[in-house]
């Protein structure tokens, strides 16, 4: 899709479908467009076919340059926020495609500041109109398109606009790339495709990058990520990308398991397929990594995406197994399909080698957390309180929300081994913050969270309209915002 920034007057406007959106409370505002529309909006409105409730569509044809203006109701003013905006348009996005119309233009909603306004709806069109046709040989002449979108905004905002338009893209890029390698199966997504990827991606942004290999980890005692691997033919990889814009560290870690099986504690057949994208927190980290380079931000920033399958080939990890770690501390293992927690260990303590100032993990690490949140919120456990506040208004800003859960040494009870330092899984009660609790035994870092996204990387007959099914790219818009507030 191609997309270009118009700032002319609306008399000069040649489209084929021009998005109005506007707020229930300010129809008035209409009245600049009643010599385009030839009065057709001002009687749509009399006859009430439109009264701009959130999400409404109301489509009128025209017979000029304007071939329909389709207005888009943005609800009350006092009740609005740029969720509702993102939907509203995603919305219009959708039914404009689903319409077999390919080139559609869109108007800047009235709001301040007037970067967030253009940014939000060229992040809402991009992330809707997201498809994954890879492997679609078939009826492709049907495949419905955008082909190209124009954002229509006033000359006087030109540069606060523009800006927003190729930030807005470069970002929503990166999430739709992520969706790309969640969405692929797991026959193409080995953990040697997926360290192919990071490299790729490091020499397009002149990121530094290292792969450690199964003999660099026999060497450093990564005993973690080994154990999984043993089960699967394809080798273990661990990603170490390096982007140097400045002098605080941020580190993001990424669960990379490209299929979880469960391993010997295998998993039920029923939804397996969907542990493909069990590898959605690495493929997060490659998407932030690849925006903190081409934005320049001022940090450095560094990337550990431990990857692997878990399967139960014949000489897999077996519950009753002890595994030491890369910081020598061991567990038992009780369920090898706890498995997330048991190579983000060796990551997590591998990044002490960075000294960071912030650590932060991405990974689908428990079905208990999709059980406690579901898919709007993902789990947040933090031993910093000041991180806590940064990533929850990240959160609320890009509609990437994340819940705090708690992260008390109590339930530090619930994985004690007989024989070991910890054990890999608990009872079944509080399970997602016994996986935080055991990945807190590899943590230095006095900022240290720890984001649950088994729940929010992954839709399923979604309501929330800019989240196509499958995956969402989640955490890319929520780090990035988090990077962009940090010096504030
Ligand atoms: N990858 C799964 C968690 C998961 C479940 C992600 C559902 C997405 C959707 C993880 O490796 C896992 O299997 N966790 C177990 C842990 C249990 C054995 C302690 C779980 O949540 O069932
Ligand atoms: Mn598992
Ligand atoms: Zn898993």
């Amino acid at each position: 899709m191609k997309i270009s920034l118009f700032t002319k007057t609306i008399e000069e406007l040649r489209t084929q479908a021009l998005v109005i959106p506007i707020y229930q409370d300010s129809l008035n505002d209409l009245h600049e467009y009643d010599k385009v529309s030839e009065g057709h909006i001002k009687e749509a409105i009399k006859d009430n076919e439109f009264s701009g409730k959130q999400k409404q569509i109301c489509i009128i044809r025209l017979k000029g340059d304007i071939k329909k203006i389709i207005l888009l109701g943005l609800g009350k003013k006092e009740e609005f926020n740029l969720n509702k905006a993102r939907e509203a348009i995603a919305n219009a996005s959708v039914y404009v495609r689903d319409n077999n119309i390919k080139e559609f233009s869109l108007k800047v909603f009235n709001d301040t500041p007037i970067y967030d306004a253009a940014y939000c709806c060229v992040e809402a069109v991009k992330l809707a109109l997201y498809q994954f046709t890879n492997y679609k040989t078939q009826e492709l002449n049907d495949l419905k398109k955008i082909e190209q979108f124009t954002l229509i905004g006033d000359a006087n905002n030109f540069i606060e606009i523009d800006t927003a338009v190729k930030e807005a893209i470069i970002i929503t890029n990166a999430v739709n790339y992520v969706r790309d390698l969640q969405n692929k199966p797991s026959n193409i997504v080995t953990p040697t495709f997926l360290a192919n990827e990071a490299i790729k991606l490091s020499e397009k942004y002149n990121i530094k990058w290292t792969i450690l290999e199964k003999k660099d980890m026999q060497k450093l005692g990564m005993g973690g990520i080994l154990a999984v691997n043993r089960g699967s033919d394809h080798p273990p990889k661990f990603i170490i990308l390096e982007y140097n814009g400045g002098k605080e560290t941020i580190c993001f870690v990424g669960k990379g398991v490209t299929f979880d099986s469960g391993g010997i504690s295998i998993k039920p057949s029923q939804d397996m397929d969907e542990m493909k994208y069990d590898m959605s927190g690495g493929a997060t980290v490659l998407g932030i990594m690849q925006v903190a380079s081409n934005l320049k931000l001022p940090y450095k920033i560094i990337g550990l995406i431990p990857t692997t399958e878990n399967l139960p080939g014949s000489s897999a990890y077996k519950p009753g197994d002890v595994v030491r770690f890369y910081n020598k501390k061991t567990a038992e293992i009780i369920n090898t399909d706890a498995e997330g927690r048991v190579i983000l260990a060796d990551a997590l303590a591998y990044s002490r080698n960075f000294n960071p100032n912030i650590l932060i993990d991405f990974a689908t690490l428990t079905g208990a957390c999709v059980v406690s949140l579901g898919d709007l919120y993902t789990g947040m456990f933090t031993n910093n309180d000041e991180l806590a506040q940064m990533l929850q208004d990240a959160g609320d800003k890009t509609g990437e929300t994340v819940w705090r859960m708690p992260l008390n040494d109590h339930y530090k009870e619930y994985i004690k081994s007989d024989i070991a330092d910890i054990k890999n899984c608990g009872p079944r009660e509080a399970g997602a913050i016994t996986a935080a609790i055991f990945l807190k035994e590899f943590i230095e870092c006095k900022k240290w969270a720890h984001l649950d996204i088994a729940g929010t990387a992954w839709a399923k007959k979604t309501n929330n309209l800019i989240n196509p099914n499958g995956g969402t790219g989640v955490g890319v818009r929520l780090a990035i915002e988090l990077l962009k507030n940090l010096k504030k």
